[in-house]
C-alpha cells in the first residue's frame, strides 16, 4: 500500500461519470493525475435505471483514471444525487458540567442525540453536517473541543437517502471493483469547490445545474442549512430543441452544446445555425440564432423561476446575501447567469473549479467537473487518505501469486 496521500472521486452523473485521481503533496495544491470521463447510459434524473450499464461505465471511468496516474484503485468516494435524496436540521444536547474540557467523546454522544429521529423504515441517513454548537449561552461556536461549560447543544443538516437507492449504487460502485469510502451528496461535493469562505459566511445559494437534476444547497454562517434535488436539468434544453427545430435529440445536444444561450448577444442577431432536420431527407437547414435563444430562455425562466418560489416559500430567498453560485454542465449555456440574476433579482456567477488544483487543472476547470473535484477537496479535508497501490509490476503479480497459495 503506498503511503502517498491519494484521493480518489467518482461522480455519477446523469450525462457522464467521472473519475478523479487527486495526490497531496508537498504543496497545498491538489495534484490531479488521473482523470478518466465516459458518457452515462444507466442513469435518468440521479437514479439507476440499469445497474449493469452503470457498473461498466465506472469500471471504464476508473481504468481510464488508472491508467494515465499509474495506480490501482481500490477505494474512491462517491457522489450521490436523485430526488430520493431529503434533508433536515437537527439538534443535539448533553450535560458537561463537571467536565475538565470537552472531548471528541462528547461531540460523539451530541452526534448520536441528534440523529435520533424517527427516520422513516426505507430511509437512512446518509450525512451529518455540524452547523454550530452553543455552549451555554454562547453560540456560534465552530468547535468546542478543549472548552469548559454546562450544557452543550449542536445543529446539524442531516441528510436522508432511500435504502434502496443506497444499495443499487454500492452495487454497481462495488461491482466495477471499487470498495466506498464515503457517499458525499453532490451538492456538498460542489459546493466544497466552487463557493468561497465569504459567501458561505454570507449566505449563498447554489445551484448544480446537470443533465437530470438541479441539486441545491444553501450556506450561511459557514455551514450548510438547507438542500434539495429537483428532477429538472440540460435534458429539458435538449428536448426543446429536437422538437422545436425538427431534430434528433443527439443533433439537438450538439446545437446546445456548441450554439446554446439564452440571451441574444450583440453580434448574434440575425446569426444563422446550421442544423440537420429530421424532415427533408436530413438536409442542413440555417435556422436563425434568435429562434435557437426563443426555444431556451423560456425554459430556462421557467426553471429558476420554480426554484425561486421553493426558496421563498422555505424562507431563504431573503437570506442568500451573497447571490446565487451556478454550477453543473448546464451552466455552460451562454448567459444563464444573466437570467438566474433577473429571476432571483441577486447578483449571479457560474462556480467552476479553479483553485487549489494542478496537474490536469485544464482538463477539470469547467463547471461539470465541480462534482468530481469538490469530492477530492472533501476527501483531503474530511476524511482520511483513501486505499490505492501503485499499479503492479508484472514479478509483483507473480509474487502475489505465489504468496497466495
Ligand atoms: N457547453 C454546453 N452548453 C450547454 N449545455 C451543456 C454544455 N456542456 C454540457 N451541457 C449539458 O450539461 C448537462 C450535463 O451536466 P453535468 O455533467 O453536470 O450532469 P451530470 O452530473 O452528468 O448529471 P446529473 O447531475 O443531472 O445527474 C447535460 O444536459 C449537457 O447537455
Ligand atoms: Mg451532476
Amino acid at each position: 500500500m503506498s503511503k502517498e496521500n491519494y484521493s480518489v472521486s467518482i461522480d455519477i452523473g446523469s450525462d457522464k461519470i467521472v473519475c478523479l485521481i487527486g495526490k497531496k503533496g508537498e504543496t497545498e495544491e491538489l495534484n490531479i493525475v488521473g482523470i478518466g470521463v465516459r458518457e452515462s447510459k444507466g442513469i435518468k434524473s440521479g437514479g439507476i435505471k440499469d445497474l449493469e450499464i452503470v457498473s461498466r461505465d465506472i469500471r471504464e471511468a476508473v481504468k481510464e483514471a488508472e491508467t494515465m496516474a499509474i495506480v490501482d484503485v481500490e477505494e474512491a468516494v462517491v457522489s450521490i444525487s436523485g430526488t430520493h435524496l431529503q434533508s433536515l436540521n437537527s439538534v443535539g444536547t448533553i450535560n458537561v458540567t463537571g467536565k475538565e474540557k470537552i472531548t471528541e467523546e462528547e461531540i460523539q454522544k451530541l452526534m448520536n442525540q441528534a440523529k435520533n429521529l424517527p427516520i422513516p423504515t426505507d430511509r437512512e441517513i446518509l450525512y451529518m453536517f455540524p452547523q454550530e454548537y452553543t455552549l451555554d449561552s454562547q453560540d456560534g461556536i465552530i468547535n468546542p473541543i478543549g472548552m469548559m461549560g454546562n450544557k452543550l447543544d449542536i445543529k446539524v443538516h442531516i441528510v436522508t437517502a432511500l435504502s434502496a437507492a443506497v444499495h443499487n449504487l454500492t452495487t454497481a460502485v462495488n461491482k466495477a471493483g471499487v470498495e466506498i469510502k464515503a457517499f458525499i451528496p453532490s451538492f456538498i461535493a460542489a459546493a466544497e469547490t466552487v463557493l468561497n469562505d465569504d459567501e458561505k459566511e454570507l449566505g449563498v445559494g447554489m445551484l448544480d445545474f446537470g443533465e437530470g437534476t438541479i441539486d441545491f444547497a444553501f450556506y450561511e454562517r459557514g455551514s450548510i442549512w438547507s438542500s434539495m434535488v429537483l428532477p429538472m436539468g440540460g435534458y429539458y434544453f435538449t428536448n426543446d430543441i429536437a422538437i422545436g427545430l425538427m431534430t434528433t435529440m443527439s443533433e439537438a445536444k450538439k446545437i446546445k452544446k456548441k450554439y446554446g444561450s439564452v440571451v441574444l448577444g450583440d453580434g448574434d442577431h440575425g446569426n444563422a445555425i446550421p442544423v440537420t432536420t429530421n424532415k427533408e431527407d436530413n438536409k442542413k437547414k440555417n435556422i436563425p440564432m434568435d429562434l435557437l435563444v426563443d426555444i431556451l430562455r423560456p425554459r430556462a425562466e421557467e426553471m429558476l423561476m420554480m426554484i425561486r418560489d421553493n426558496l421563498e416559500r422555505i424562507g431563504i430567498l431573503n437570506k442568500m446575501n451573497a447571490g446565487l453560485v451556478l454550477t453543473g454542465g448546464t451552466a455552460n449555456l451562454k448567459g444563464l447567469d444573466e437570467v438566474a440574476e433577473s429571476v432571483f433579482g441577486l447578483p449571479a456567477r457560474i462556480g467552476k473549479p479553479s483553485k487549489g488544483i494542478e496537474g490536469l487543472l485544464d482538463r477539470v476547470k469547467y463547471p461539470e467537473f465541480s462534482v468530481a473535484v469538490g469530492l477530492l477537496f472533501f476527501s483531503l479535508r474530511q476524511l482520511e487518505e483513501v486505499k490505492v497501490s501503485k499499479k503492479k509490476s508484472f514479478w509483483s503479480k507473480i509474487k502475489n501469486l505465489f504468496e497466495s497459495f
